[in-house]
């Protein structure tokens, strides 16, 4: 009797142990997203990783798995960062990018993107830093002392977190992918993450390279390159393309003079009512598009292909039972709404360094796979700002600049260097996996199988 009382415990015991160790990501898994498609044969999780105990701060994550008939288990992980400073990969790259989900106008229904990334790979979406969409801190001064360094300190302390919340993804291919300024953020953490594994045998963080699209990478050939587009697409007088030149070119992109910031201005002003996100396609009614305001004096943010797009995302994600479904600001524990963009952190930012094309020279060195894309339609950072930027590498060339192709049809240009590959999407905005899904997507295929751009 006593006996069988004592293995009555030790089996519920045992049975609690568990349960208590499969409910650590299991508590985070996504049961059904309030007007998603049914039966869509993927996993989804989602949830907070403190990675600050002291300030009470917590990083918001949604993992999208590959679907269970696409062996799930045996493809990579990819993390997808977008940038701002201070824009939710949520937003952005979940819900307009490469995620399995878009929203529609209505604000409450969700459609399946054909072109999702989750078919190829495992995502792990993450809003970064604290103070951008659900990610938040109890330390209200956090959000006003933002920076590069802080943002890829914490985003790895998320990682460590994350994999042991994850054991199943612990010694995966891993990848970091981002846009925009992600070019800063994905370089940082990668550098975060090799100096950290280096000398480990077998790493819990198998991290094997990088891919960054329209990435803010090295101002001043990012500004000589951005002005030339300007100007040779037709978008800035002669006399404005020659004051930008001398006023902007030596300084910071995300710290501007002032006599740089009224050149960008007079430039603005020049440009007109133009998506400069994706200069060939429509905007979005002015005078109903109350997030005109948010650019910035150096339009890196707030805008994309389609700004409606964004109020759809502003909809869905402020509903209550949404937030609910997605285990996020449980308990109304963040003050204010949910936001594509956050006005604090990008106003607030601090440390941004000039260039990233160090991480560069030391990642190449390091052997890890690196390529770098662009959408040529952009005007934000546009490619030949990527041009100029991969050309201070002074990398050897293997294949020189030609056409890829789909279905016959040009998908863009490539050119591959040693360490690092180059490729182009024609007609693709800012956000390229937006404009360009289909092609978008044969460049993430081509970038997990480590094979060139089909020529
Ligand atoms: C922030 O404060 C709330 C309320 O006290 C608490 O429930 C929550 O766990 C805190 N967040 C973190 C990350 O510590
Ligand atoms: C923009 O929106 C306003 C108000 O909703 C409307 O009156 C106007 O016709 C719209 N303009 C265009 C170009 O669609
Ligand atoms: C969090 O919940 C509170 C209370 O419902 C709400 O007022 C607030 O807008 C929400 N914030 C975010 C970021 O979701």
């Amino acid at each position: 009797m006593g006996n069988s009382l004592f293995s009555v415990l030790c089996l519920s015991f045992l049975f609690w142990g568990i349960c208590y160790s499969l409910s650590d990501h299991e508590r985070d898994r996504i049961k059904n997203l309030p007007g998603q498609p049914t039966d869509v044969g993927f996993a989804q999780y989602s949830g907070y990783v403190t990675v600050n105990q002291q300030a009470g701060r917590a990083l918001f994550y949604w993992l999208v798995e590959a679907p269970a008939s696409r062996r799930a288990e045996s493809r990579p992980l990819v993390l997808w960062l977008n940038g701002g400073p201070g824009c939710s990969s949520i937003a952005y790259g979940a819900s307009e990018e490469l995620g399995p989900f878009r929203i529609r106008s209505d604000g409450k229904n969700l459609y399946l993107n054909p072109y999702a990334w989750n078919t190829l790979a495992n995502l792990l979406f993450l809003e970064s830093p604290a103070g951008v969409g659900f990610s938040y801190s109890n330390t209200t001064s956090d959000l006003y002392n933002v920076g590069d360094q802080k943002t890829a300190e914490d985003a790895y302390t998320f990682l460590v977190e994350w994999f042991e919340r994850f054991p199943q993804y612990k010694y995966r291919d891993f990848y970091i992918a981002g846009e925009s300024y992600a070019g800063h953020y994905v370089p940082q953490l990668s550098q975060l993450v090799y100096e950290r594994n280096k000398g480990i045998k077998n790493p819990v963080i198998n991290f094997k390279g990088f891919l960054v699209g329209n990435a803010v990478t090295d101002d001043y050939h990012d500004y000589i390159g951005t002005f030339e587009y300007w100007w040779t697409h037709g978008l800035i007088s002669d006399s404005t393309y020659k004051l930008l030149g001398l006023a902007c070119d030596f300084g910071s992109s995300q710290h501007p003079s002032n006599y740089c910031i009224e050149a960008l201005t007079l430039a603005n002003k020049e440009q007109g009512h133009i998506d400069l996100y994706s200069i060939f396609t429509p905007t979005c009614n002015i005078t109903s598009s109350p997030n005109r305001n948010l650019r910035g004096h150096y339009p890196w943010m707030s805008r994309a292909y389609d700004p409606c797009t964004e109020r759809y995302s502003e909809v869905y994600y402020n509903r209550p039972e949404v937030q609910k479904a997605l285990h996020a600001n449980v308990s109304g524990v963040i003050s204010y709404p949910w936001k594509t963009c956050s006005k604090i952190v990008y106003d607030n930012w601090g440390d941004s360094p000039l260039s990233m094309l160090p991480i560069y020279r030391e990642l190449i060195a390091a052997g890890l796979r690196i390529w770098v894309f662009s959408g040529d339609t952009d005007g934000v950072v546009p490619l030949t700002a990527t041009r100029r930027s991969i050309d201070a590498l002074k990398l050897p060339t293997i294949t020189n600049w030609y056409p890829w192709y789909d279905n016959g049809k040009v998908g863009g240009w490539s050119q591959i260097y040693k360490g690092l590959t180059l490729v182009t999407v024609t007609g693709a905005g800012h956000e390229v996996p937006l404009h360009r899904p289909r092609q978008a997507f044969i460049l993430f295929r081509s970038f997990l199988e480590n094979k060139p751009m089909p020529s």
